[in-house]
């Protein structure tokens, strides 16, 4: 059974003849691809009923961010969405997340300082405010989010550890294209041409597996190995690198000598779009 919220009744839920039981949450802005739908497949693993919310979250945009363009395939997303068996769809409206009046925002924890937070001010921000008020609508055990987006998901850990919320969070690992290219709901905006420079962030971050699995532990070798490969390539390689970096796993923290708990993320620009990966440098 899939159900959507009117966005005109705040957090009205018509259920009919369903037992609930335990609820995991998969928490997405539409666009859904195979990596969502993989999210919807662990979820059903961990509880009875899986809910999905498609919200198009604003506060975590920059006025200079894709807000505007952010896709909305609301018709195909439901129709994924009941095919994956989906229990529960919830798609508010702006005015149900944010009334008339609504003032108050998350300070998010200290791991959203570096990289996407460092260079998206206010992004995660948004997502810590938009995701506490998810969890406080869906009643869920568990939610479900993706290593794709890796700094999120601790934001998110930290976010509900710290605050003590009453849910557990599970990382499913990110699903590739067959040539590696990482899902994402922006690849859509990708020319052919471009679809093939944005390969050089998975290629990047393989050759810095491979370096760390050779026994290179510099972390301004394996920087420079992804550097490399970001621009490799005809013609160029990516437009723009923010960021390639190694860093720890848990914390983010970016020190001289990588070790088996380092993670290695990688965010680029390939003509106006900006894409994120990461890869686990000990096993992924
Ligand atoms: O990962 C996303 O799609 C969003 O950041 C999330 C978690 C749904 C919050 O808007």
């Amino acid at each position: 059974m899939i159900v959507t919220a009117d966005p005109q009744a705040a957090h009205d839920w018509t259920i009919v003849n369903s037992r609930i039981g335990r609820v995991a949450f998969v928490p997405t802005m539409g666009a859904l691809h195979e990596g969502h739908l993989a999210l919807v497949q662990r979820a059903k693993e961990l509880a009875d009923t899986v809910a999905v919310s498609i919200f198009v979250n604003p506060t975590q945009f920059a006025p200079t961010e894709d807000l505007a363009r952010y896709p909305r395939p609301l018709d195909a997303d439901l129709s994924a969405l009941r095919a994956a068996g989906t229990g529960l769809v919830f798609t508010p409206g702006n005015e149900q997340i944010y009334p008339p009046g609504f003032s108050t925002f998350i300070e998010p924890p200290s791991v959203a300082q570096s990289l996407e937070g460092e260079l998206r001010p206010g992004h995660f921000r948004g997502v810590c405010t938009v995701v506490l008020k998810l969890f406080n609508i869906i009643p869920a055990a568990v939610a479900v989010f993706g290593q794709k987006d890796f700094q999120q998901s601790l934001v998110v850990g930290a976010l509900v550890r710290d605050l003590a919320l009453p849910i557990e969070i599970e990382i499913a690992p990110t699903v590739r294209e067959p040539d590696g290219l990482a899902m994402s709901s922006r690849n859509r905006y990708l020319t052919p041409e471009q679809r093939l420079v944005a390969l050089c962030l998975s290629k990047a971050l393989r050759a810095v597996q491979s370096s760390f699995a050779k026994g290179e532990r510099r972390t301004d070798i394996l920087n420079a190995v992804m550097q490399k490969e970001l621009h490799a390539g005809e013609p160029g390689g990516v437009d723009r690198v923010d960021y390639a970096v190694v860093a720890d796993r848990y914390n983010l923290e970016q020190s001289d000598l990588a070790t088996n708990q380092s993670v290695a993320l990688i965010a680029a620009r390939v003509g106006t779009t900006r894409l994120i990966d990461n890869m686990l440098l000990h096993g992924d």
